[in-house]
């Protein structure tokens, strides 16, 4: 870990429907860490758009909503405004807003000091797209957390089935395709694995072996430090 008076952080990056945040969750768990789901905040931010007529398309007026926005995590639950929105934001529409908001420059400046003040004693566990590139670039451990894009469609899709929602696998996949399409190849913070990133591809994996390699990977950069 490199050597700093501030807590340390774990970041997770790595596309859509990886698993990345049922894995952080759970690491932040393990040591007692906060936990920074920044793509929550990108879901809320398309949410209050959408409530307020904001295109996804109009940078300035995204951000002067995204340096305004009211927003709170609780027990697992998104509060926007005071107003609990989880099962809002978590629709294929708003992940779709999130990912279409989130191509804007000034949209990202303007949402970078509300997820650096998630670090906080004893550490912090954040995941996303930018979160060891841009967010915590001195992050103590950095995971690209990843699986193939069939493997990531049908774990949507059996989420959604669980869940007693209608899904649809060969559209699921396109969008998916889609959102790593524009999450990779915009030019604001693009998703990519860093260079100091360890590769961790749980298309063979489950949650609980993906949690346990990353604890050790911690535990091990802590000894290396
Ligand atoms: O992780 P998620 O699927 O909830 O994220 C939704 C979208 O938000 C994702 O498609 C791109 C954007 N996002 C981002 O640009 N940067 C982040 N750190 C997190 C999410």
């Amino acid at each position: 870990m490199k050597e700093s008076l501030l807590p340390p952080v774990i970041a997770i990056d790595g596309p859509s429907a990886s698993g990345k945040g049922s894995v952080a969750e759970r690491v932040a768990k393990h040591f007692g860490f906060h936990y920074l789901d920044s793509g929550a905040i990108y879901r809320l931010l398309a949410f209050a758009a959408y409530q307020q007529q904001v295109a996804w398309s109009d940078e300035h007026a995204l951000a002067q909503i995204a340096a305004n926005l009211d927003i709170r995590f609780e027990h697992g639950e998104a509060y926007l405004s005071g107003e609990q929105v989880s099962s809002e934001i978590r629709s294929e529409q708003m992940g779709k807003g999130a990912s279409e908001v989130a191509v804007h420059p000034e949209v990202r400046t303007a949402l970078l000091q509300a997820q650096r003040n998630f670090r906080k004693a004893p550490g912090l566990v954040g995941d996303g797209r930018d979160i060891g590139s841009v967010i915590f670039p001195d992050a103590g451990l950095k995971v690209f957390l990843t699986a193939g894009v069939e493997t990531r469609a049908k774990r949507r899709y059996d989420q959604l089935i669980s869940r007693g929602e209608a899904a649809d696998y060969a559209l699921i996949l396109a969008d998916l395709q889609q959102r790593d399409l524009r999450d990779s190849q915009r030019a604001a913070a693009p998703l990519k694995q860093l260079p100091d990133a360890i590769l961790l591809d749980t298309t063979d994996k489950n949650i609980e072996q993906a949690v346990n390699i990353i604890i050790e990977a911690f535990k091990k950069a802590g000894q290396n430090a």
